[in-house]
């Protein structure tokens, strides 16, 4: 089988804006789409990433917290608590930081990759890497939670942003990358 290669979906590509389908079975095809995941998160030093940032419509997060990798498949945050502000960036909006409200703690449910329940009690970092990862997986990215004056304020780089990856698309059509 040929290695899988991925590459990161930028705004405003589409599928950044899809709820993401629900993985039936948790088979060597998913896990070999996890594996390409960690792989492309590691080459970009990213902390977490959702399936659509990898341009595949499937419910998978992986992420990278306290020295070790999490493979998650179908994650749901079942309960939250306290709201907090938490600055974020993300890869598919490169150069984009901003302030979003969050929760400090959650409570996550998901399959791991040999399709075994799993559960997971977070706070701090983690905790904020679920939210923004899960958020994915439902088409909701981290402007989406900004409020409308903080969006605005964005507006420049939200364009630049969005020039970039025109620009960089045209180039992958025409083969020229
Ligand atoms: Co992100």
């Amino acid at each position: 089988m040929n290695k899988t290669e991925l590459r990161i979906h930028t705004w405003p590509e589409k599928i950044l804006r899809k709820k993401l389908k629900k993985v039936d079975e948790v088979d060597a095809n998913i896990r070999q789409l996890l594996d390409a995941m960690v792989e492309l998160m590691v080459a970009k030093n990213g902390i977490g990433l959702a399936g659509n940032q990898a341009g595949l419509d499937l419910r998978l997060v992986v992420l990278y917290h306290d020295e070790r990798f999490f493979k998650l498949i179908n994650p749901e945050i079942i309960k939250k608590e306290k709201k907090i502000m938490s600055p974020e960036g993300c890869l598919s909006f490169p150069g984009l930081e901003v302030e979003v409200p969050r929760f400090e703690r959650v409570w996550v449910r998901a399959l791991n990759e040999n399709g075994d329940k799993v559960s997971y009690e977070a706070e701090g970092l983690l905790a904020i890497i679920f939210q923004h990862e899960i958020d994915h997986t439902n088409g909701l990215t981290f402007v989406d939670r900004l409020s409308f004056l903080n969006r605005l304020k964005k507006r420049k780089i939200l364009k630049k942003i969005e020039a970039q990856t025109k620009s960089l698309l045209c180039d992958l059509y025409q083969g020229r990358t």
